[in-house]
């Protein structure tokens, strides 16, 4: 070894903190994880000025002794702060895994990423990397992924859609709006209470995830202004039928996404707007290294089971451009969240 590798190489124990810090991760979302399916979190929201552990316990019909080791935890994790004996929420934790509604709803996504299907079903595939889709999934992780679409949707409708130019106007009217992989229908139901005067089509491939969507859309007295149709969007077949096309967390898993995008584009008016809502894969190794980009490369392992991975904003630019739409341009909404959009 040579005296400038000495120099430049991390001392052991820096090495050893960075494991620690992947620890001290897994330990925080574990906690926060147990502490959302089994009501802890829920609780504590309803007492601001703090809880002891023993009334916790008593009121979530939990264990005192366990409650209060999960109350430690989760003090380590900064998601409790105590005052005197008590615990209470750290400011804003309740907004932010508890408020469905709330653009900076995290909740959903604490719960999808310890299901089977991103980590287990991965390592089981490792040797044969055989694939899974939508159909393989169990309704539990249809639901799970949601619930991590539903903050996307909260952040989309209606402050992302507010910042691309010209399209509110044409959502205040009366416009034919489509939604590609529409999934379990959260954002249909948004977007169709959102713009009273739109008529919506929604199109996925997986017929579970329709059934869920209808449910959805009875229950919300919309289905007069809301057709669901079952279809892979490889062969979505429309012509100058709309005005704008979404898609939320889900272009990057099309088959065949230059035929997806030269349907979309012959779906939309001559003028329409293609939004694709989605998670900003980072594409430098500075990126992939901060909080938003480790997470991501979490989300990596599921897209991999499906047989495809998140894409860098660039790799959305780049596909309106070389498909003629015009306007083209991205707007960073949050760190895991990116719109990037175009005319035709
Ligand atoms: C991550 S989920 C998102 C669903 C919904 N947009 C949301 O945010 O909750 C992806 C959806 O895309 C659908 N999908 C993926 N690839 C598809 C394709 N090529 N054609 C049709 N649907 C597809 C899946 O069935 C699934 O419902």
């Amino acid at each position: 070894m040579t005296t400038a590798d000495t120099a430049t190489r991390p001392a052991l124990t820096d090495q050893a903190g960075k494991l620690l810090a992947n620890l001290a991760g897994y330990v925080g979302h574990r906690t926060i994880e147990i502490g959302l399916r089994q009501g802890l979190i829920a609780q504590l929201a309803q007492h601001p000025d703090g809880i002891t552990p023993e009334t916790l316990a008593t009121q979530t019909t939990l264990d005192a002794f366990y409650v209060g080791v999960w109350c430690q935890s989760a003090l380590a994790a900064e998601l409790l702060e105590e005052d005197g004996d008590r615990y209470r929420l750290t400011p804003h934790m309740g907004t932010l895994l508890l408020d469905l509604e709330s653009p900076a709803y995290m909740g959903g996504t604490f719960i999808v990423l310890t299901q089977p299907e991103v980590f287990d079903t991965f390592a089981e595939r490792l040797p044969t990397g055989e694939h899974i889709w939508w159909d393989q999934t169990s309704a539990d992780w249809i639901a799970g992924v949601a619930g991590t679409g539903r903050a996307f949707y909260n952040r989309l409708i209606p402050g992302g859609l507010e910042r691309v130019p010209g399209l509110v106007d044409a959502l205040n009217g009366q416009a034919r709006v489509l939604e590609t992989a529409c999934g379990a229908g959260v954002g249909l139901v948004k977007l169709a209470t959102g713009y009273p005067a739109c008529s919506f089509v929604g199109m996925d491939g997986d017929a579970y995830s329709l059934e869920l969507a209808a449910d959805k859309l009875r229950a919300a007295e919309l289905t007069d202004r809301v057709e669901l149709v079952h279809s892979p969007l490889e062969d979505l077949a429309y012509d100058e039928e709309f005005d704008v096309v979404v898609n939320n967390i889900s272009m990057h898993e099309c088959r065949d996404i230059d035929k997806v995008i030269t349907n979309t584009y012959r779906a939309l008016k001559p003028g329409g707007v293609f939004v694709i809502s989605d998670f900003p894969f980072p594409d430098t190794t500075e990126g992939l290294r901060s909080p938003a980009g480790r997470f991501m490369s979490g989300i990596q392992f599921f897209e991999a089971l499906i047989d495809d991975q998140l894409l860098p904003v660039r790799a959305y630019l780049d596909l309106l451009t070389r498909h003629d739409f015009r306007q083209v341009d991205t707007v960073a909404i949050s760190p895991v969240h990116a719109i990037t959009y175009g005319r035709r």
